[in-house]
């Protein structure tokens, strides 16, 4: 594919520290299209986290290389916005003022800030705590300022990490709807890391399986299901159901080994 807004060629990362040399991940090879919603599910440590650094040019691979629209990514991309593990809040900012540093940034008129923040806290669900500060917040709601500061940014492409990871099911299923209707409507190019098999297939349009560290591809599964899902009819359809189920097993033997590894 020479299209692919996103590629990874080759991709190894090595991490040297003066205790021991971990190496992350070797031989990612992955063409991510414009548009393209992928997820990656793999057992913890398998360098998922460290994929997204690098498509955010966070660091530098140490073997291979990774491409963005055709150049290859060695500072920070800006065409990228990131929600990290660790959300990354400003602790002395409120949830408006946090939300609001991308647009700061961009030197949008008050006005406009002002109305495009009420936008933004109804969609996370954060009406009445606009006013609280970080360390007043449960940990979805940390998320969902998180969020609504990356959709403040815009940006052309999302790296999310275990975005919904802290949210109760309800609400993670109102965020995931909430993330298919920015994806399809404007185009937006996703990288989803997440644990969560189930979330892994509703949401992409393919799914990367990674094996135990060193992370290799294991799968890549390109989803059944159209492209308007309604996500709320999802656990009714045989395609999904029958999806999942095969990703279990994918997956299962991989959790195996990694229990071993620990014990
Ligand atoms: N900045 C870093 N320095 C040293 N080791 C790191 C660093 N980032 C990640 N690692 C190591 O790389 C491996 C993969 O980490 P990570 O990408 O966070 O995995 P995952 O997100 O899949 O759980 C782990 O063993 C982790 O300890
Ligand atoms: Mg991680």
């Amino acid at each position: 594919m020479g299209n692919a807004l996103i590629r990874f060629a080759g991709v190894g990362k090595t991490f040297n520290s003066s205790e021991r040399i971990v190496c992350a991940v070797e031989n990612v090879d992955l063409d991510i299209a414009r548009g393209e919603l992928i997820t990656i599910v793999g057992p913890s440590g398998c360098g998922k986290s460290t994929l997204l650094n690098m498509a955010a040019g966070l660091f530098q691979p140490s073997a291979g290389a990774v491409f963005y629209d055709g150049a290859e990514v060695t500072a920070y991309n800006l065409k990228t916005g990131y929600i990290t593990q660790n959300d990354h809040l400003l602790p002395w900012r409120d949830v408006a003022g946090n939300i609001a540093v991308p647009m700061e940034i961009q030197s949008r008129s008050r006005p406009d800030i002002r109305s495009r923040l009420e936008e933004l806290v109804g969609l996370v669900g954060l009406n009445g705590f606009e006013r609280s500060y970080p360390s007043q917040l449960s940990g979805g709601m940390r998320k969902r300022t998180a969020l609504a500061r990356l959709l403040a940014y815009d940006p052309e492409t999302l790296l999310m990490d275990e975005p919904f990871a802290a949210l109760d099911a309800q609400l993670r299923l109102n965020m995931q709807i909430e993330l298919l209707k920015i994806s399809r409507r404007l185009n937006k190019t996703i990288i989803f890391v997440t644990h969560d098999l189930d979330e892994a297939v509703a949401l992409g349009d393919r799914c990367v399986v990674f094996s135990p560290r060193p992370g290799t591809i294991r799968q890549i599964i390109k989803s059944p299901l159209p492209r308007d899902r309604d996500l709320l009819q999802l656990r009714h359809d045989p395609s999904y159901i029958a999806l999942t189920a095969d990703l279990w097993d994918i997956i299962t033997p991989t959790l195996a080994q990694t229990r071993g590894e620990a014990n």
